[in-house]
């Protein structure tokens, strides 16, 4: 397991490359919005400004340089950006 950097509207945490990214950001002490995590509604959905990430299979769209959270799993340091406000309850 490789550690890397998640950072998310601003805020950086550490994370790895073996779990889901809505796993590692609850984790973390985030609360994004989800509903299905399967890959099914799109809730989870969030911008990729930097980095890579495998995504694995999901029925639900996404635009470009979106990703769902529920079903991704980071490959190198990432950047997020959800598209409505998101704090972090715990210091990382
Ligand atoms: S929570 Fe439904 S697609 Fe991620």
């Amino acid at each position: 397991m490789s550690s890397v950097k998640i950072t998310i509207n601003n805020q950086t945490v550490h994370g790895n490359t073996r779990e889901l990214l809505l796993d590692q950001l609850e984790q973390a002490g985030f609360h994004p919005e989800y509903q299905c995590r399967s890959g099914l509604c799109g809730v989870c959905r969030c911008h990729l400004l930097k980095g890579e990430v495998a995504q694995l299979d999901a029925l639900a769209l996404t635009g470009k340089n979106e990703i769902l959270t529920c079903r991704t799993i980071p490959k190198s340091d990432v950047e997020l950006v959800f598209s409505y406000p998101i704090s972090c309850s715990e210091e990382a």
